[in-house]
């Protein structure tokens, strides 16, 4: 059983009711999985993964990581980002899987490709690498009816300072969210951690786009803002599945979305960058389904 000695009376309960602590589940048995299965399902719209769901979206971030570490090894200057999606649709394929970003509402490519001022949803196409830029690859497959999301953001040849900033602060930032990552801590609690790290590096955090619940579809409940309140927001429990995938900008937050309806970018034009992996909550702690080093 969980050890829920840390919570403090006033503490949000962690059964997710809402309530303090202390009025609700305090001296109480510990509510049962299949209680609290229920209660996320009705309150929140949360699907707790089961360990076979579990098993089955490490398998498709297995395939995942391979595909991000294909391309890391072909990257370079010179080549377009449409040799990336090439690498990483035809990878999803050989494997079994299938590119999750293909046609999903509209669209056009298997992968996404940001470049530079970029934040996320690049799409590949004709442009060229050159030396000096920054390129996040964000791949997410299914595999055997699961999906698994995770992005890395790359240098091309030599980074200058600026580049070299922005990617080690991105990749803090992530890690600054895994520490929040376990069972009676919230969502506002990652938000927080990142937020707070990040602006401390004198950067911004993107507002628009979140993090996500995963696994039984590309976009589940619940968000995951990578800005906000310690202690706000949904108690984690173990079996919730979810991405943290915080877009980091060397300026200001703000961000337009192009004419294709997709690419979104800077409304300074510096740069932006984000690493993502899928997590799961466990008994004490987590587990990343999509682990790499940051
Ligand atoms: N992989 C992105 C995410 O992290 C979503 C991309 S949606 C797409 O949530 F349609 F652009 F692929
Ligand atoms: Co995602
Ligand atoms: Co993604």
């Amino acid at each position: 059983m969980k050890n829920t000695s840390k919570i403090g009376r006033n503490d949000p309960c962690p059964c997710g009711s809402g309530k303090k602590y202390k009025k609700c589940c305090m001296g109480k048995q510990a509510a049962s999985p299949v209680d609290i299965k229920k209660r996320y399902r009705q309150k929140y719209d949360i699907a707790l993964k089961e360990p076979k769901d579990i098993e089955g979206i490490r398998a498709a971030g297995h395939v995942v990581i391979q595909s991000l570490e294909i391309v890391e090894a072909e990257l370079k200057a010179g080549m377009t980002t449409e040799e990336i999606n090439t690498i990483v649709h035809d990878h999803a394929i050989k494997n079994g899987a299938v590119p999750a970003p293909f046609n999903y509402r509209g669209f056009p490519k298997s992968v996404c490709t940001s470049v530079n001022e970029v934040i996320c949803h690049g799409i590949p196409g004709p442009y060229v690498l050159k030396d000096g830029d920054i390129i996040n690859v964000d791949v997410t497959h299914i595999y055997n009816g699961y999906y698994a999301d995770a992005s890395k953001t790359f240098f091309i040849g030599t980074p200058g300072p600026d580049a070299e900033k922005i990617v080690k602060v991105a990749a803090e930032s992530l890690k600054a969210a895994m520490e929040m990552l376990a069972p009676d801590h919230t969502i506002g609690d990652i938000g927080w951690a990142i937020q707070r790290y990040a602006e401390s590096r004198k950067c911004s955090v993107v507002r628009e786009f979140v993090g996500h619940g995963v696994g039984f579809e590309f976009h589940e409940p619940p968000q995951v803002p990578h800005y906000g309140k310690k202690g706000q927001g949904v108690v984690l429990v173990p079996g919730m599945v979810f991405t943290v995938e915080p877009m980091i900008n060397l300026g200001k937050s703000r961000l337009f979305v192009e004419d294709d309806g997709w690419t979104a970018v800077t409304a300074d034009g510096r740069l932006s960058a984000q690493f993502e992996q899928t997590f799961v909550i466990t008994e004490d702690g987590f587990e990343s389904l999509t682990p790499y080093s940051l």
